[in-house]
């Protein structure tokens, strides 16, 4: 006769949110059916979490109980306040929570002195990298958040100081399994001043890749804790993470034509560049005149970038849309893989706004578009539509951009001079078919859209 245990049927539970992740992960890959997604992976993640106060044996259930009230209720009400732009500083320091506690399950493994088995190693290995991954968020949560300096942190011998430090965690790492349990406080010191120093010569722009990044290892340390503990939850839900993460970072650097060792190590943005002389001049131009141009083109396109989402114009956008489609004036979006500070921000930001899916088109799908559009909208956005980046010693070299310049009329609206993240001049603004609508976003598409009513059909 078949007997099952209490053990067995909490792995059943496991087994089927492990079901449930998977598909939720699969829903996420479309904006239609990402919020599904996202409730389905955090309702298995409920469950499993609720299925595990059951194991036999369990103890300190008050501590947990008050851990998971306390870390759930801040998360909440963060979640609920937090402003559309300060999303990535949110998910930096919610990752850094996620390595912060798989170092510190670690921790208490090891805790239990020299252990020269497998786990003794994999605690090591978890340890480290959730360390890494908790103090390197926490940098990059402060840089995002302007409470730190945002540009690259330099000095000399930087790599090679960083690599010791990494080289004395491992030891110390080595001998808390093999020796004394005297050597645990090093090693974790050691591996948060790696994670510490290894984000200082990171510069904001960078810091979407490497959140991604530090996802991706908080992910690993948990299925290393998840091996260790013997828990295959931890190890399945980890290694999703860290697939997750690791596919998400390669195609943001992808997007950005940069290696990751490009992004880690090359200090990017921490000079300015100087010394670039574009021929021509900005010429501004008055909403009105932009809003008979629209309204007598055959197509519009809209290329939105982070300024759009500093002015939480999309609802306006949204709306000016509409009443050009109104006009029977063809509007599609333009959207750059890496657009605003986020994977997804503009995407996010026009379906909260009602922009149908259809009408937003990726970079490759717009991009042999933009000859045929009578105009485009360039709202907010200047790094992903630098045409510098085609230019040879431009620190933008090679960076696909969304080719806007070869419409026949292109409008950019922003408030002033303002350079963009990678903090270089833009060509697109010197070129003959640009003019520059200034203010913020919010204002002067709102200007657009008054222009547009009072016009007669
Ligand atoms: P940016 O290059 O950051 O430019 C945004 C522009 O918006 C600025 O030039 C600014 O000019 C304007 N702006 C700011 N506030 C505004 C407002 N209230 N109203 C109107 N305009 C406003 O934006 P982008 O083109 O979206 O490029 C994104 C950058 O982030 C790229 O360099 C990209 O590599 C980097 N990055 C993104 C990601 C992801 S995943 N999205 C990841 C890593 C790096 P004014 O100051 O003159 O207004």
């Amino acid at each position: 006769m078949i007997s099952f245990s209490i053990t067995d049927a909490i792995e059943g539970v496991y087994l089927l949110t492990v079901v449930f992740f998977v598909l939720g992960l699969q829903r996420m890959s479309s904006p239609a059916t990402a919020r599904s997604g996202i409730v389905a992976a955090g309702v298995a993640m409920l469950i499993a979490t609720l299925v595990t106060f059951l194991t036999p044996g369990l103890s300190n259930l008050l501590w947990i109980a008050a851990g998971i009230a306390i870390g759930g209720s801040l998360g909440f009400v963060a979640a609920k306040k937090v402003a559309m732009t300060d999303m990535p500083q949110m998910v930096a320091i919610y990752n850094g929570m996620g390595g912060g506690a798989a170092a510190g399950i670690a921790i208490v493994e090891l805790l239990t002195g020299p252990n020269f088995s497998t786990t003794g190693g994999l605690s090591v290995a978890g340890g480290l990298i959730g360390a890494v991954s908790f103090s390197g968020s926490v940098i990059a949560f402060l840089k995002l958040q302007g409470w730190m300096r945002q540009r690259p942190i330099t000095y000399p011998l930087q790599q090679p100081t960083n690599l010791i430090v990494l080289g004395a965690a491992i030891v110390a790492g080595a001998l808390v399994v093999s020796y004394s349990g005297m050597f645990l406080l090093p090693f974790v010191l050691l591996a948060l001043g790696f994670g510490l120093l290894m984000t200082l010569p990171i510069g904001g722009a960078d810091m979407p890749v490497v959140i991604s990044l530090y996802n991706a290892l908080t992910g690993i340390a948990v299925a290393m804790d998840g091996f260790a503990l013997g828990n295959y939850a931890m190890v399945v839900a980890g290694t999703l993470v860290g697939a997750a993460g690791s596919l998400l970072t390669l195609v943001m650097a992808k997007a950005m034509n940069r290696s990751i060792s490009n992004v880690l190590f090359s200090a990017f943005g921490a000079t300015e560049e100087t010394g670039t002389t574009i021929a021509g001049a900005m010429k501004p131009i008055e909403a009105d005149d932009v809003a008979v141009m629209m309204a007598y083109a055959q197509k519009v396109v809209i290329a939105p970038g982070y300024g759009m989402a500093v002015a939480q114009a999309q609802g306006k956008v949204k709306e000016l849309a509409d009443l050009l489609e109104a006009r029977g004036v063809a509007v599609k979006f333009a959207i750059h893989p890496v657009a605003g500070r986020m994977p997804g921000h503009m995407n996010v930001l026009l379906a909260e706004a009602g922009v149908p899916y259809d009408r937003l088109f990726d970079r490759d799908e717009i991009n042999p578009e933009f000859p045929t559009a009578d105009v485009v909208l360039v709202i907010g956005a200047n790094d992903v539509v630098n045409p510098a980046a085609r230019r040879a010693g431009s620190p933008l070299q090679g960076m696909p951009i969304l080719d806007v310049d070869q419409a026949k009329n292109v409008i950019v609206l922003k408030r002033g001079q303002g350079k963009g993240f990678a903090g270089i001049e833009n060509d697109l603004f010197y070129k003959d078919n640009a003019r520059m609508l200034y203010g913020d976003a919010q204002a002067t598409v709102g200007q657009l859209i008054q222009s547009l009513k009072a016009m007669k059909e």
